[in-house]
């Protein structure tokens, strides 16, 4: 009888860049698009026996029978990073931190660790891409040091997760998750293969042990979370630095969050000694505004849950091209378009051969339409070359007919721009009878884009 072939270890192949798996090799990746990203990598078949030991050996309960009391969440002892993850750690959750290198993930998380480490919690750092020694460096620049902040330089998973069961930290930071390896896949560590088992059994363990994990993960030139995207729904909460390493402020954005308002913002500073919190950041965003300057404009934004002053900026100028350049960051570039063509067709300001360029000060992005009405108003006073009234905040969406459109918590963006010395606030003409602040703030209630002009300068 003739023997059977010798089982083949089993190949799929992965693109790198979204974590799409395919039966062959694909030039373009069907899921994300990108070209040239899958790789061959090897496919565990049977579940290996430490997966099996981490097993939840659960059985149905009935829901008002489990435990579940808020203020169990640990404080990480930084206000800000209790505020984007919902009001402090909960206990068991994985919470992956995204970044550019050099942004400041691992500082702010040894910054994190030795603030629990002070209040006597046992916590764990693990780090695959530092010696401990730099990160005795970095804890001297930051004042991390304690006893109970325990530094484990590796990069094997096994070993990793033996010594998390062993100690039982109260919070862990696996710094980063691209170079952490498992020995039961060949493919190389930061591949996508490798990133899903290192980060599906941190996550299991630590779900099954109630030990909160933090993730660190690269990103990619275009801002993805490096490797999968499959990352990013493994975990209950996705954490994304904003901002450059060029400039001094942080914003660490929750893109998703399963225990609180995904979108909230916290905004740091990078001092010599580490990351400190900005906690009044209308205050901080304003810092450098230039007064009775064409083009600037203020409107409070809601971001996550509260509500924060940004500056818009624009530059309009008649373009020496056939083509004019049409620039915008911190906003979405379609949505300026649309707005100038709105602009052109009801007010009548015709940017057609204007170069345009605008900005959102300070590096943060905005996503809500409530900042239509400030594009508006900064495009036309640089067109006009016009200051706004610099005690003026606008705010409101803009509908393609030129109508301006009510938007969410009208109150609270009124009364944060009260509190930072604002007089004169232009907002949609709606239906509600919101609160406002009385004195000090006169309010102007518009309907359409017509009506614009004749308050704001
Ligand atoms: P780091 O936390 O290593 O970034 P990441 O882990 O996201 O790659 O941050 C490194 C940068 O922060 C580096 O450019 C130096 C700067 N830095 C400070 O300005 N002050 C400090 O106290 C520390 C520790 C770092
Ligand atoms: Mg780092």
């Amino acid at each position: 009888m003739k023997n059977p072939p010798p089982k083949k270890s089993k190949t799929q192949f992965f693109c790198q860049s979204c974590g799409h798996q395919s039966p062959k090799w694909l030039g373009r990746c069907p899921s994300c698009g990108e070209w040239n990203q899958f790789v061959e990598e090897e496919v565990r078949l049977s579940p290996s026996a430490s997966a099996a030991e981490l097993k939840f050996d659960g059985a149905p309960l009935a829901i008002d029978d489990i435990s579940a009391t808020e203020g169990e969440r640990e404080l990480t002892g930084i206000a800000e990073m209790d505020r984007v993850l919902g009001g402090g750690i909960v206990g068991g959750s994985a919470i992956l931190v995204g970044g550019e290198p050099g942004i400041g993930k691992s500082t702010l998380l040894l910054q994190m660790l030795h603030n629990m480490a002070a209040t006597g919690l046992k916590v764990l750092y693990v780090t695959g891409e530092e010696s401990a020694k730099q990160i005795r460096l970095r804890g001297k620049r930051i004042g991390a040091s304690s006893k109970n902040l325990l530094i484990l330089v590796e990069v094997d998973l096994e070993n990793i997760l033996r010594h998390i069961r062993e100690i039982m930290p109260a919070a862990v930071v696996i710094d980063s998750v691209q170079t952490m390896y498992s020995d039961l896949l060949s493919s190389a560590p930061g591949s996508v293969g490798q990133v899903r088992e290192a980060s599906g059994r941190l996550i299991l363990q630590s779900k099954k042990m109630c030990i909160p994990v933090f993730l660190v993960g690269h990103v990619t030139k275009d801002g993805s979370i490096a490797g999968p995207k499959v990352l990013e729904h493994m975990v209950d909460t996705v954490l994304y630095f904003e901002g450059d390493s060029g400039h001094a402020y942080r914003i660490i954005r929750s893109i998703k969050n399963r225990f609180g308002p995904a979108n909230e913002i916290g905004v740091f500073e990078m001092r010599d000694d580490g990351l400190r919190e900005v906690s009044n950041p209308s205050a901080f965003f304003l810092a450098e505004r230039p007064e009775g300057a064409a083009g600037s404009v203020i409107v409070p934004s809601i971001e996550g849950t509260r509500p924060i002053l940004i500056e818009i900026q624009s530059l309009v100028s008649p373009t020496n091209l056939g083509m004019p350049r049409r620039t915008a960051i911190g906003v979405d570039p379609n949505r300026v378009s649309l707005l100038i063509a709105v602009m052109d067709k009801i007010c009548g300001l015709h940017l057609g051969n204007h170069d345009i360029f605008l900005n959102v000060a300070g590096g943060i992005r905005v996503g809500e339409p409530a900042i239509d009405l400030g594009i508006v108003s900064s495009l036309a006073s640089a067109f006009l070359d016009r200051p706004i009234d610099s005690g003026t905040v606008v705010f409101g969406e803009i509908g393609l007919t030129g109508e301006v459109r009510g938007i969410s918590q009208i109150e609270a963006r009124v009364k944060e721009a009260a509190r930072m010395g604002f007089t004169r606030s232009i907002i949609p003409k709606t239906q509600s009878r919101d609160k406002m602040p009385g004195e000090g703030m006169k309010i102007y209630r518009i309907s359409s884009l017509r009506e614009l002009m004749a308050h704001l300068f």
